[in-house]
């Protein structure tokens, strides 16, 4: 791999819940280019098998390195939690980040010593992933996970009020102020457009974590140690989907934040 710093930065997700991490990138990052891949053909990722999540997110990569990237992003919290070492071992020597870690970072700090609830994917809880992050971060810290698979379905409406949003959001929270947790850590990039409406469900001094910034500052970090970094640039976004660039563009615009112009459409 030629170590060029002018190649853009690879971000992929199983579909367009991982535009929340590229905003936090953007904003980090603004002289970097991003090729972003959105899997829209075949999400959810979340009810997915181990094997089949890693094979989609070796074909997603292989998609981006055959592009020209100089590091990767799984902006997935199911692809990282088990496809992360797979890719690290295939795409080597690419620098690849996951956003577990991450968001297992963000949760430990504002926690203090109260207890972590987490919602992710069905199979991001059964890999034990975050479960195994926090308590290696924060051994006696108490830590509660909730698959939320209804959440993708919601958020993937994108914007569109629904009379059962806030019955759908409150399953997964029951027994979150019986259990003495304080922070709500959004496993899933899909969830950080409930924000708003989590925080006037839950008590007010919940604090409501998300793994986008501490990915994005780790991704700067990483990028600056390897020299890799841009001191100037355009910040050009080029956005790839499999399925639906309609869809893509308008329900898209509403996870990263920002009107999304062109997305080609790829096979994988
Ligand atoms: N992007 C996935 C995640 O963060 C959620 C959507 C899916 O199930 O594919 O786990």
């Amino acid at each position: 791999m030629t170590k060029d710093n002018t190649l853009p930065i690879g971000v992929f997700d199983s579909g367009m819940g991982g535009l929340t991490v590229l905003a936090a990138l953007k904003r980090a990052l603004p002289q970097e280019d991003f090729l972003y891949l959105g899997d829209t053909a075949r999400l959810p990722y979340g009810t997915k098998s181990p094997k089949t999540v890693r094979r989609y997110a070796a074909q997603a990569t292989q998609l981006l390195v055959d592009q020209g990237i100089k590091s990767l992003v799984i902006a997935c919290n199911t692809a990282s939690a088990y496809a992360l070492q797979h890719l690290e071992q295939v795409f080597a020597p690419l620098p690849v980040y996951g956003v577990v870690e991450a968001g297992a970072q963000a949760a430990v700090t504002a926690a203090g010593s109260s207890g972590i609830w987490v919602v992710a994917t069905e199979s991001t809880i059964a890999s034990g992933a975050y479960q195994g992050a926090l308590t290696s971060l924060a051994p006696r810290l108490a830590v509660y996970g909730r698959a939320a698979p209804l959440w993708v379905t919601l958020a993937e409406q994108g914007g569109q009020t629904s009379e059962f949003e806030g019955a759908v959001l409150r399953h997964a929270l029951g027994g979150f102020e019986a259990s003495g947790a304080n922070t709500l850590l959004l496993g899933c990039t899909h969830f950080p457009v409930f924000r708003d409406a989590l925080a006037a469900l839950l008590p007010s001094k919940t604090v409501i974590v998300d793994s986008a910034q501490t990915t994005a500052l780790a991704v700067a970090q990483g990028l600056i140690s390897a020299r890799l970094n841009r001191a100037h640039g355009a910040g050009r976004v080029t956005y790839f989907a499999t399925d639906g660039e309609t869809r893509f563009r308008r329900v898209g615009g509403y996870f990263l934040g920002a009107a999304i112009d062109q997305v080609t459409l790829v096979d994988l």
